[in-house]
C-alpha cells in the first residue's frame, strides 16, 4: 500500500465513504504500477481504471447534491471539473513522456493531494449536509 485510506477522511455518508475507499484502492494500484516501473501500456490501463471510477463517483455525488438541493453544488461541481481537467492533462503527459519519475511526482501532487484535500473539506461539508437532508437516500422508509 502506497496511499492508505485514512478513517479521518470519512464524511459520514456510507455510499460516498465506500466509493472513496474504492477510489483510494484504485489510485493505490496506479501508484504501485508506477513504483514497480510498469510499462506505459500497463500504467495507461490502470489510469483508465482510475478515471472510470472518478467519473462514476463524481456523477453519483452530483446526483445526490441535485436530489437534496445542496446549496453549494456549483462550487463543488467546479472542483470536480478541475480534477477531471488535471486528469486529462496527466493522461496527455503519460502519452508523451511515458511513466517517468517526473510523471509519478506530478500525479502524486495532482491526484492524491487533490483527493485528500477535496474529501477533507468539500466532501465533508456535503456529508454533513446529507446527514440532515437525507432526501438522497435510495427509498428510505416512510
Ligand atoms: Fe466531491
Amino acid at each position: 500500500m502506497i496511499v492508505t485510506w485514512d478513517p479521518k477522511l470519512l464524511v459520514g455518508n456510507p455510499e460516498i465513504d465506500g466509493q472513496h475507499q474504492e477510489l483510494f484502492r484504485r489510485v493505490d494500484q496506479l501508484l504501485l504500477a508506477l513504483q514497480l516501473g510498469s510499462v506505459a501500456a500497463e500504467v495507461e490501463r490502470v489510469m483508465a481504471f482510475v478515471g472510470e471510477y472518478v467519473h462514476l463517483h463524481f456523477r453519483q455525488e452530483e446526483a445526490l447534491m441535485q436530489r437534496t438541493g445542496y446549496p453549494d453544488r456549483p462550487a463543488h461541481v467546479a472542483e470536480h471539473l478541475e480534477l477531471i481537467r488535471s486528469f486529462v492533462a496527466l493522461k496527455k503527459q503519460l502519452g508523451k513522456t511515458g511513466p517517468t519519475p517526473e510523471f509519478a511526482a506530478t500525479l502524486g501532487a495532482a491526484l492524491v493531494d487533490w483527493l485528500k484535500e477535496h474529501i477533507a473539506t468539500t466532501d465533508t461539508a456535503l456529508g454533513t449536509w446529507l446527514s440532515t437532508h437525507p432526501g438522497g437516500a435510495p427509498r428510505g422508509p416512510g
